[in-house]
């Protein structure tokens, strides 16, 4: 198995989020969890942005030991020196500089050269290597830039000193395929591409940031950028718990990560509270409705064996477990399941009659919870046979 190392940017990408903003005790709490959870490296801020940001890295640097801990820079002098100064007290620091290198960037954005945009990420990762032995450089826009010339500033910036170059598909833009195919050039055509580890780092624009991070692994890229509950600009960043899960589960790809995955769902909450985010109830791996069933069909499945209906086991991510809820759609084996957790054994006649009346009540309400259960159970005269369990 090859690892994959996890680099987090909830505190960087996913802070960039208008309302997510956290102050600097906020981000040291989110900073030792992820730490908790561990990530290999946690981007803490991108220090010259403002005094708080600077601050922000310098305190996660001191308490945060075991990640590497990463400053985000553009390929400007005074930038990577507030990001070498904010790391100065890190166990392990890393520097991400980089620059745009797409045309749209080139021409648009800094209205330059493409030989000038290579001379200035070349400077940028040599001043970098003065303050940390740890350089990655960061491509930006790499998903829509010309591939020839991306592949020159790669093998440059190597050369100069980086240590992992980052390939973003900034904007969303790539198909999983021709994400892929993007990392497998670059491999086929840098003639010191080994010398570096390759990064992924996907935006969701198109809902494909996880299918185009794993394309990108599985065309020898090493380390992936994400964010818990995949936060980050506009539709968001690769979600690191769809993309760890996935390798999980998913054995024949011969990765794995040093990621505790059965921490996910306390750090999704901590982050969706602190950030004031709520996580959508059908968010893959950590959403409230990840491992809840309704129809009657699946729950009668899951019923009789998990796994029916569920490639993941809850406790793996930290899940309180498998619910079946009961609502209009669900059938009598949901409800036989459910009385039973309240303590109620019924004959089937008394089953076929509660189903009527359940079936009343659950047209009129979403959602039938165990009062409901109790007020059918007493209009039936149906006494409880043991003590309530949770199952
Ligand atoms: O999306 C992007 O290109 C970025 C870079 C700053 C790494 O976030
Ligand atoms: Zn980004």
């Amino acid at each position: 198995m090859d690892k994959v190392y996890i680099f987090d940017t909830t505190l960087r990408d996913g802070e960039q989020v208008p309302g997510c903003q956290l102050n600097t005790e906020e981000k040291i709490i989110l900073a030792k969890e992820l730490e908790k959870l561990g990530v290999d490296i946690l981007e803490a801020g991108f220090p010259i942005s403002s005094p708080a940001d600077f601050d922000s890295v310098q305190r996660i640097s001191k308490a945060v030991r075991e990640p590497v801990i990463c400053a985000l820079s553009r390929s400007v002098e005074k930038d990577i020196k507030a990001a070498g100064e904010a790391l100065a007290y890190a166990q392990r620091g890393r520097i991400h500089t980089g620059i745009g290198v797409s045309d749209f960037h080139i021409q648009y954005k800094f209205q330059t050269t493409h030989d000038k945009i290579l001379e200035q990420g070349i400077r940028a990762v040599k001043y970098a290597r003065t303050f940390v032995d740890d350089v990655e450089f960061f491509c930006e826009d790499a998903g829509r830039a010309n591939l020839p010339f991306l592949a020159k500033v790669v093998e440059a910036v190597i050369k100069a000193g980086a240590t992992v170059v980052n390939i973003p598909d900034t904007t969303g833009y790539c198909l999983p395929q021709d994400y892929g195919a993007k990392i497998k050039f670059l491999f086929e055509n840098v003639s010191n591409i080994h010398k570096a580890t390759v990064s992924v780092h996907c935006h969701n624009d198109l809902g494909l940031a996880t299918a185009n991070s794993l394309a990108g692994l599985q065309n020898g890229a090493r380390q992936v950028e994400c964010t818990m509950n995949g936060i980050g600009e506009r539709a968001g960043n690769t979600s690191m718990e769809e993309v760890v899960m996935t390798i999980k589960t998913h054995k024949e790809l011969g990765l794995k990560t040093d990621i505790r995955s059965e921490l996910f769902c306390p750090t999704s909450q901590a982050v969706s509270d602190m950030m004031n985010m709520p996580v959508q109830p059908n968010k893959a791996i950590v959403g409230a409705n990840a491992f809840a069933h309704s129809s009657g069909i699946h729950q009668d499945g899951v019923i009789k064996h998990r796994e029916n209906y569920e490639i993941i086991d809850p406790k793996d991510v930290g899940a309180s477990g498998s619910s079946i809820v009961l609502t209009a759609r669900s059938g009598r084996a949901a409800l036989r399941y459910n009385l039973a957790k309240l303590g109620y054994r019924l004959s089937g006649e008394e089953l076929e009659t509660a189903y009527v009346q359940f079936l009343d009540v659950a047209d009129t309400l979403k959602k039938i919870q165990p009062e409901h259960l109790e007020d059918i159970m007493a209009s039936l005269k149906i006494e409880r046979v043991f003590e309530s369990v949770e199952a």
